[in-house]
């Protein structure tokens, strides 16, 4: 490895699937299940010889994907073993249906912190989803994991899926409350334009379109009497000790190094996204990048405010963001009471994160 560097955040890329659910954009394999060691290899191959960036300690570890509970316990207890160390978090995203004792067992071992994708509780909306799993599932799955001392659960629910009334989602709240997880991700469905999903469910989402701000009302204001903070547009949690320390950093702008197929690195200034196949990546795991783009600090800066909105804690307009700012325009979003400026920092209040595109579009120069 190279010299010591500052970059306190790792993410982990670990695209394997046991089917493609339709609406997901993620970079997945299916299949290929004879790969996963070579894959592990290949993950820390890239380790050794792009790592150098690295602090140490870094303060998260993330591994998302794809779904890295499927590379199984032991497989995955070895990535994590191998693995620099965090120092305050370490998440791997899970499947329900992957979530076996064992599985449980190896990750309350190592001391993560589990996000795990429900997505909803209603059996029909799982079919349009095309997800595997139950709501069954999901309860087993929390149970083994909280069982077997997983300190830290996430759940994750998307809304928004052709067909949801309501009262559907007044069910998904109701059944993920019940389960009182520590942190709760709740995203409206975002469907790609010309997939086969959207060309499939084309007038139930514009259907949904239309409901989508009622959606996140409920959602903010029934999590909220469960005892949730709305830290970040679609994130709750239990208490400030509860908040994603890794997604935290990304919305405040910190560097990070992204390893695996089609991940995405920000470091120095310079942001890079690696390849999207497999096969390419097990010959030559630390290849050539497939996109590599400079990011100067008026890009940057403009970055660091769309993400930092989104925090409850706003964003403080220093440097470079003060020349980004129209002032006159975060004056219009106070007066509308949308926006709250205390000392140097502007925060968007309930109403101005619903509408946080609209509000961005406002104050940007
Ligand atoms: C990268 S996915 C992988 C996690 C895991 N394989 C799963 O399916 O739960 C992480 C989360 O992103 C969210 N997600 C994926 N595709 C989405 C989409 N098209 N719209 C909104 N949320 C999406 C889901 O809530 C999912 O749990
Ligand atoms: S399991 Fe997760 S990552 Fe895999 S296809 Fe489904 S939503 Fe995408």
């Amino acid at each position: 490895m190279g010299p010591m560097g500052d970059v306190r955040h790792l993410y982990v890329h670990v695209p394997f699937c046991a089917h493609r659910c339709g609406y997901c954009d993620f970079t997945t394999v299916t299949g290929h299940d004879e790969r996963h060691a070579a894959y592990v290899d290949a993950l820390l191959g890239e380790l050794a010889a792009r790592g150098g960036c690295l602090a140490d300690p870094v303060e998260t570890v993330y591994l998302g994907g794809g779904t890295p509970s499927r590379l199984g316990p032991e497989l995955l207890g070895e990535l994590l073993d191998r693995l620099p160390r965090a120092q305050a978090e370490t998440t791997v995203e899970c499947n329900p249906e992957d979530v076996t004792d064992d599985l449980a067992r190896a990750l309350a071992a190592r001391g993560c912190r589990v996000s795990l994708g429900a997505q909803t509780f209603a059996p029909a909306l799982l079919d349009v989803l095309e997800r595997r799993t139950t709501p069954a599932g999901v309860r087993d799955a929390v149970g083994r994991l909280r069982a077997a001392g997983v300190a830290s659960i996430s759940l994750d629910l998307i809304f928004g899926i052709p067909g949801e009334t309501t009262d559907d989602l007044e069910g998904d709240l109701d059944a993920l409350i019940a389960l009182a997880p520590d942190h709760v991700s709740a995203y409206e469905l975002e469907a790609k334009p010309g997939t086969r999903f959207t060309v499939h469910h084309g007038a139930a989402l514009a259907a949904q379109a239309d409901r989508v701000e009622d959606h996140l009302d409920r959602v903010v204001d029934r999590l909220g009497a469960a005892g949730y903070d709305w830290y970040e547009v679609a994130s709750f949690a239990r208490g400030p000790g509860q908040r994603a320390v890794h997604n935290t950093a990304y919305w405040r702008g910190r560097d990070y190094l992204g390893l695996g197929i089609g991940a995405v690195s920000t470091v120095a200034g310079e942001r890079r996204a690696n390849g999207p196949k497999l096969a390419a990546y097990l010959d030559d795991p630390a290849g050539a990048p497939c996109a590599l783009e400079a990011i100067d600090a008026e890009t940057a800066a403009r970055e660091r405010l769309m993400l930092g909105l989104r925090l409850a804690e706003g964003v403080a307009l220093d440097g470079e963001l003060a020349d980004l700012v129209d002032e006159a325009g975060v004056a219009r979003l106070v007066a509308a009471g949308v926006a709250r400026r205390e000392g140097g920092t502007l925060r968007l209040e309930r109403r101005g994160r619903m509408l946080l595109h609209d509000c961005v579009a406002e104050i940007l120069r």
